[in-house]
Order: structure tokens, then sequence, then C-alpha cells
């Protein structure tokens, strides 16, 4: 039925198309027509209801395109199985289910809207329709479990790499662990979820959230300043196809590389991007809270704290605040 309605506002471009007209057409009542239209500005359709004429179609959802987006994908393993969904409760969820039933290494689970995304300390993350890319990335990687905190690090160096190849002008820089930051306030996180017995992993989900598209209005009052996207610190609409494509070329580069070469290389690479080596924080870790002077990052990807006491704390997980002094 939307098909049809939106249909024949695509026969008349920037068209105004009275009720009346559109309750003949699809043979529906008018009451129906305005629900309809209602329904189709909640999947992001924008319609302005010109007074005593009808409606106009301004805008329509900019959706992802599955085929363009294997089409121009340069990976070998990543993301060459996608599935793709209009609304989800949480892809996290659903990447686990895919597992369970088998889904091979690389599976990308991708969704328009999440309505329950999980954030890190069982925090919600807010991810509404068509502005971000709400994605989880089947991996199984053979590593001890202990190792998982590198593949953070890792994750968090592509995503950065990524936005840098889109969006050029934008400084991003990573908070310990898995916080992408621009001007100070998050654009993207970070969930790595696993599955593992006797220390050995069986997987890995890599959960990524990034607000590609979302501007200031899409933003919930108590986010709004602490949080910002791509579009808000560009100022440009950011295709969000070509930024899943550099994402997976660049995690499978870094990917390689680690089970080459180690942590070593990644480690330098996320240096590079830290803003939080030499700050004053706060962590926050399940031992209980500590403050001092973030100094480096360990061979696990751990980080490491110099108390104001001159003693030294090392974080595997966590959640870092920065101290103004
Ligand atoms: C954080 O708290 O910083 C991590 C946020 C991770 C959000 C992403 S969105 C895609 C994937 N699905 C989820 O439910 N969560 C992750």
């Amino acid at each position: 039925m939307n098909e049809s309605l939106i249909e024949i506002f695509k026969e008349q471009p920037g068209g105004i198309i009275s009720g009346e007209y559109l309750s003949e057409r699809l043979q529906i009542s008018r009451t129906a027509v305005w629900k309809q239209i209602q329904k189709l500005k909640e999947e992001g359709y924008d319609f302005e209801a010109i007074p005593r004429s009808g409606y106009r179609l301004n805008a329509s959802p900019e959706k992802l395109d599955l085929q363009k987006l294997l089409t121009g994908l340069n990976t070998k393993v990543l993301g060459k199985n996608i599935k793709l969904y209009d609304v989800v409760d949480s892809t996290q969820r659903l990447a686990h289910e895919a597992v369970t039933k088998g889904a091979r290494e690389g599976t990308l689970i991708v969704a328009e809207q999440q309505t329950v995304g999980r954030g890190r300390m069982g925090r919600v993350w807010h991810s509404p329709r068509g502005k971000g890319v709400w994605m989880s990335l089947v991996l199984k990687p053979v590593i001890p479990l202990q190792f998982m905190p590198q593949l953070t690090l890792l994750t968090a160096v592509a995503l950065c790499r990524a936005m840098k190849i889109i969006v050029p002008t934008v400084e991003v820089g990573i908070k310990w662990p898995n916080d992408l930051l621009i001007g100070g306030k998050k654009v993207a996180g970070i969930l790595l979820e696993s599955s593992a017995e006797d220390e050995r992993l069986h997987y890995v989900i890599a959960g990524i959230g990034t607000s590609v598209n979302l501007g200031v209005e899409d933003f919930p009052s108590d986010l709004l300043p602490i949080a910002t996207s791509l579009y808000i610190a560009s100022g440009q609409k950011v295709d969000r196809v070509s930024f899943i494509q550099a994402f997976l070329e660049q995690l499978e580069f870094l990917y390689e590389l680690y089970k080459e070469q180690g942590f070593a290389p990644i480690r330098t690479l996320w240096e590079v991007f830290s803003v939080t080596l030499g700050r004053t924080i706060t962590i926050r870790t399940p031992a209980g809270t500590t403050q001092g002077t973030a100094t480096a990052i360990d061979e696990m990807g751990a980080l490491i704290v110099l108390t104001e006491g001159g003693e030294q704390f090392k974080a595997y997980s966590g959640d870092v605040e920065f101290t103004h002094k």
C-alpha cells in the first residue's frame, strides 16, 4: 500500500497532490491516506502539508543499497556476506544468533535503525533510522581470550582511518579504549562481545555504531552536549555505503597485519589517534575508580595510569573521563 502512495508522488516530482486524489487512486479513506503519510514520515519521508491543496513530497530517506555495498567492496573475507535489515532490536543480538546458525567469519549485520541498540556498560545506543551506520561483524580470531582488548583497539583504529578517508577534514581521536571523539564529543562507539571457553575464543562480535548523518535535531537533548556526527562536524552529508566499505577494507588490512605481526604495529597506529595519553583522567573499572595520568598502553592493550600517589595502575577495561585541571 505504502509503495503505491510513494509511486503516485514519484509520478510528479515536487508536485502537490490532494488528499482527495490520493484517496480515490488508492481506494482508501482520507483518514487512511493521512495515516499512511504519518507512517511514511516516521520512516524518514519528508512530506509537507500545503493548506487547502494537499501534500508535497520534499525528500525520501536515503537507504543503504546492498548491491552497491557488495559491488564496490574491496575485501577478501570481511563483509563478503552481508545481511541488511530495516528495523531491528540490536544488530549484536542478530549477529550472535547468526553465529549459532553457522555464520562464517566476516558476516556483517547492518540495520537502518535499532530499537534497543546496546552500548557499553548496559547503556542504550541511540540508533535512529537511516542516519547512522549500525553494524555488527562476526570475527573468529585464533587468539586467547585475554587478547580481546587488542582487538578493540584495532577496531577503533580501523574506524578512525575510515573516517579520515571518507571525511578528511575531521580531526577524530580515540578515547581509550574505544570511543571515537571529534572536538571532545562522541561520534562512534565500539562494543566487542565474545563467546569463549577455557580462555579460548570461539568468536567475537564487533559492534560498531557511527553517528554519520544525524543532525542536531536527531539527538535527544541529554546527548547533545556530549555527542556529534560526521555531518555535524564536517557540514557535509556522508555516503554511508562508502563509509562501510572503507571501514571493512581498513579493518581487513589491520586484522591481517595483526595476524602476521602481532599487536606492536597496531599499538603504534593507535597511539597516533589517541587523545587519551598524557591526559589527567578518572578511570572507572570493575576494580574501582582511580585518578591519575594516562601514560601509555602496554603490549596487551591495557591502559597504564600513573596515580597521584606515584603508583602504576593497569586497566584492561573501563570508562575514562578526562579530568580538567
Ligand atoms: C558504546 O557504548 O560506545 C558502544 C556502542 C556500540 C553500538 C553498536 S551499534 C551496532 C551494534 N549493535 C548494538 O546493539 N550495539 C552496537
